[in-house]
């Protein structure tokens, strides 16, 4: 009886991670130009990016305001953050300050923001900056929200695949422990066969014994 508890384990597991496994997207900096910075002292700024409940991730090149700055989305410091479908995060620019940081902009981030073909989402403060944020696998997403027709059709497609994924994984269980049982069934049945064709040799003695007419005595 041990494989079935393993089996169902292991299915509870792979659904658990299968939704986040499916839907999350890596988010990459493309580019970004700042258009002020926020110090009084004319040193150069610690700008960061931080979506909350992660961590800083510092942008070490961008030290100049008005100069236009682009990744190629390999650096040392990339992914920025990571989205999900149908989950926004709020994250922002800030500038390392030493009583409390500034913030150029904070905002809702949404992988449906991704609407254009290129998978690129500009995010744009008045006087503040200009960010491009590249994520080709939200695209399908983004596109989903904003044209209800093909999202029936792609949502409804991923609905139909996790479908598929539940029921193989549920018959798989189901008829694993059918097995199973069957087999511990034809096994007690069989001991409990062996049991009374031993108790009924054991009773033939007995009666035997207690009338004295045993194949022994019956001889001696
Ligand atoms: C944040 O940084 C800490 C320490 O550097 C690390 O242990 C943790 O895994 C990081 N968290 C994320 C979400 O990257
Ligand atoms: C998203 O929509 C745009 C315009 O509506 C279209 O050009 C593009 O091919 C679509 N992308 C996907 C992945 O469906
Ligand atoms: C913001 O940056 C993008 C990418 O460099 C550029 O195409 C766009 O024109 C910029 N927008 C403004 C208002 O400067």
């Amino acid at each position: 009886m041990m494989v079935p508890r393993v089996v169902i384990l292991l299915c509870l597991i792979f659904l658990r991670y299968l939704p986040v496994l499916i839907s999350a997207a890596t988010i990459t900096l493309d580019s970004i130009e700042i258009y002020k910075t926020h110090d009084w002292l004319p040193s150069k700024p610690a700008v960061y990016f931080l979506c909350k409940g992660e961590n800083k991730t510092f942008l070490p090149d961008v030290k100049e305001k008005h100069v236009l700055y682009t990744f190629k989305g390999e650096e040392s410091w990339q992914p920025l953050t990571e989205l999900q479908d149908k989950k926004c995060k709020r994250c922002g620019f800030y500038e390392e300050d030493t009583l409390k940081d500034d913030v150029f902009d904070e905002w809702e981030f949404c992988a449906s923001d991704f609407t254009k073909p290129d998978g690129k989402y500009i995010h744009l403060k008045d006087k503040e900056l200009n960010a491009t944020f590249l994520c080709p696998e939200c695209v399908p997403f983004g596109n989903a929200s904003h044209h209800s027709s093909t999202s029936q059709n792609s949502s409804g497609g991923m609905h139909w695949a996790l479908i598929v994924v539940i029921s193989t994984v549920v018959s798989t269980v189901l008829i694993t422990g059918l097995v199973t049982a069957f087999k511990y069934w034809q096994k007690r049945k069989r001991q409990q066969e062996q049991a009374r064709f031993l108790k009924l040799f054991e009773e033939d003695d007995d009666i035997e014994d207690e009338l004295g007419v045993g194949p022994l005595s019956g001889v001696v």
